[in-house]
């Protein structure tokens, strides 16, 4: 059985560092997709990626690394808060494993989405606007994606692991239906 687990989720959420806990948990290898997309672009970090070839180019070396995944087993994935934007990617994600949306509310992400300098569609002049509009944009996608959501909002990491573990164990949480209109 395929036991992967893919953390998808918007920046600042904690994919990395919880995805990194949950591997161990699970006796699972951890996988971030930057670090992949690092890794093969020689050490060049995200915002050099950006700056010297541009968004489109980093998201096709996303997809790329995505790519490379579907036969990967045992493996918890940390993905880049954007990975989702790609129908390709939305299809490969779910090829590769269980899809767990981290979220958490907007203060919370944005306070660690802005703690460091690594994040270059943040490295503007009004990131807080950016921010705003990013979120909105991908709140929809990600909960569209999601095979189960997780509001870590206020828990510490090992409590989120747990819940993931917990809700993951009974199936996970049923979307809510669409409103009627
Ligand atoms: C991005 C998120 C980043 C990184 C890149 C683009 C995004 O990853 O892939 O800066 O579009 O949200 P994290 O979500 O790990 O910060």
């Amino acid at each position: 059985m395929n036991s992967n687990i893919v953390l998808i989720g918007f920046m600042g959420c904690g994919k990395s560092s919880i995805g990194r806990r949950l591997s161990k948990r699970l006796a699972h290898e951890f996988l971030d997709s930057d670090d992949l997309i690092i890794a093969r672009a020689q050490g060049t970090s995200i915002s050099d990626l950006f700056a010297t070839e541009g968004e489109e180019r980093f998201r096709e070396r996303e997809s790329a690394e995505l790519r490379k995944l579907l036969e990967a087993r045992n493996i918890v994935l940390a993905t880049g808060g954007g990975s989702i934007l790609r129908e390709e990617n939305r299809s490969l994600l779910h090829r590769i494993g269980k899809i767990v949306w981290l979220h958490a509310d907007p203060e919370t992400l944005f306070e660690r989405a802005s703690r460091n300098r690594k994040r270059p569609l943040l490295n503007v002049e009004n990131p807080r606007s950016t921010f705003n509009a990013l979120l909105e944009s991908r709140i929809p996608i990600y909960k569209a994606t999601a095979d189960i959501q997780i509001d870590a909002t206020g828990l510490p990491q090992e409590q989120t692991v747990d819940e993931i573990v917990r809700v993951l164990a009974i199936g996970g949480i049923p979307k809510a239906a669409p409103k009627a209109s």
